[in-house]
């Protein structure tokens, strides 16, 4: 336990923000394979599951610059996220968009997004979208 928490620390470097787009072929597609377009800068396509599936929902409705904490069942329970375009969105591992040395490692994302979160699946509690 101890060493355990040791390692979180040691790992949270708090270095740059990484940006990262999920592979295309991971993204949520109409019926003639096109990307789903989403243009509201702002939203932000969430799902519990990875390759968006599972319940997903377009947290939609929050103005650039706000702190969104997700409710349930999003809360530390998104696999992948997806911002519209026009918009870069900042996660964290806490409420109230507070950056901590938990956070696995700074994550900024942008359209159309990540399918499959990683270090950081099942792990968002806030997040911030500003302009891109
Ligand atoms: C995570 O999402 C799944 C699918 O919606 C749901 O069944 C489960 O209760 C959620 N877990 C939490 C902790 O919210």
């Amino acid at each position: 336990m101890l060493l355990q928490g040791l390692t979180a620390a040691l790992a949270a470097s708090c270095a740059a923000a990484s940006y990262i787009a999920g592979g295309a072929d991971m993204m949520p597609r109409d019926a003639s394979r096109s990307l789903v377009a989403r243009t509201t800068p702002g939203n932000v396509y969430t799902c519990t599951g990875t390759g968006w599936t599972g319940t997903c929902k377009t947290q939609s409705g929050k103005a650039l610059g706000a702190c969104v904490t997700l409710g349930s069942p999003y809360a530390k329970n998104i696999s992948s996220i997806g911002p519209d375009a026009g918009a870069v969105c900042t996660v964290f591992t806490a409420t109230g968009c507070t950056a901590s040395c938990s956070d696995p490692f700074p994550l900024a994302i942008v359209y159309p997004g990540i399918s499959n979160l990683g270090a950081w699946d099942n792990k968002i509690a806030s997040y911030k979208c500003v302009a891109a």
